[in-house]
C-alpha cells in the first residue's frame, strides 16, 4: 500500500471562467489529481476569504482561488476586487501563522482546460511537500471570534 500523503484541496472558482475551464478539462479527458473539491461562485469578487479560513478550520490542507483573467471578468471588475482582497488576506494569514503557500490564486479561462489540470497538479505537489495542515485550531479560533462577520457575509450572498 502507498502511504504517500494525499492532500485535501478545496477550490473556490468563478462560474464563468475557471468552472467552465475545469469542465473542459473533464470533457477533454485530461487527467489531473483527484484531490480537489470545487465550490462554484458567480465571480471571484463574491468569494469571502473567511470561507478560506473555514476550509482550513475544517481540515483542508490547501485552497485554490481561481477566476477569469484580468479584464475578462463577467462582472467587469470582480477579479480585481478579489486580487486586492487577497493581498490584504495574505498579511492576515501571515499574522496568524498560516503558511501562505497553502493558498494558490490563479486565473484560468473557459478555454484553458489544460491549465486547470496544471494548476491542480502543481498545487497538490506543493502541498504534498508542505505536508498535512495540522494547525487548523488557528483558523478555527479566529473564526470563533468572528463568526458574525462570516454569517453577515453569507446573508449578503444568498
Ligand atoms: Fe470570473 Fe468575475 S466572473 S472572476
Amino acid at each position: 500500500m502507498d502511504n504517500e500523503f494525499e492532500p485535501k484541496l478545496l477550490a473556490f472558482v468563478c462560474n464563468w471562467c475557471t468552472y467552465a475551464g475545469a469542465d473542459l478539462t473533464g470533457t477533454s479527458r485530461i487527467k489531473y489529481a483527484s484531490n480537489v473539491k470545487i465550490v462554484r461562485f458567480p465571480c471571484t469578487g463574491r468569494i469571502d476569504f473567511m470561507l478560506v479560513l473555514k476550509a482550513f478550520a475544517n481540515g483542508a490542507d490547501g485552497v485554490i482561488v481561481s477566476g477569469c483573467h484580468p479584464n475578462d471578468c463577467h462582472y467587469t471588475s470582480g477579479n480585481f476586487h478579489a486580487r486586492r482582497r487577497w493581498m490584504l488576506f495574505r498579511e492576515l494569514l501571515d499574522f496568524m501563522g498560516i503558511d501562505v503557500r497553502r493558498i494558490r490564486f490563479s486565473w484560468v479561462s473557459a478555454a484553458e482546460g489544460a491549465k486547470w489540470a496544471d494548476v491542480v497538479n502543481s498545487t497538490v505537489a506543493a502541498i504534498r511537500e508542505l505536508g498535512p495542515y495540522t494547525d487548523y485550531q488557528k483558523a478555527a479560533s479566529y473564526l470563533a471570534g468572528n463568526e458574525d462577520v462570516l454569517l453577515n457575509e453569507k446573508e449578503v450572498t444568498l
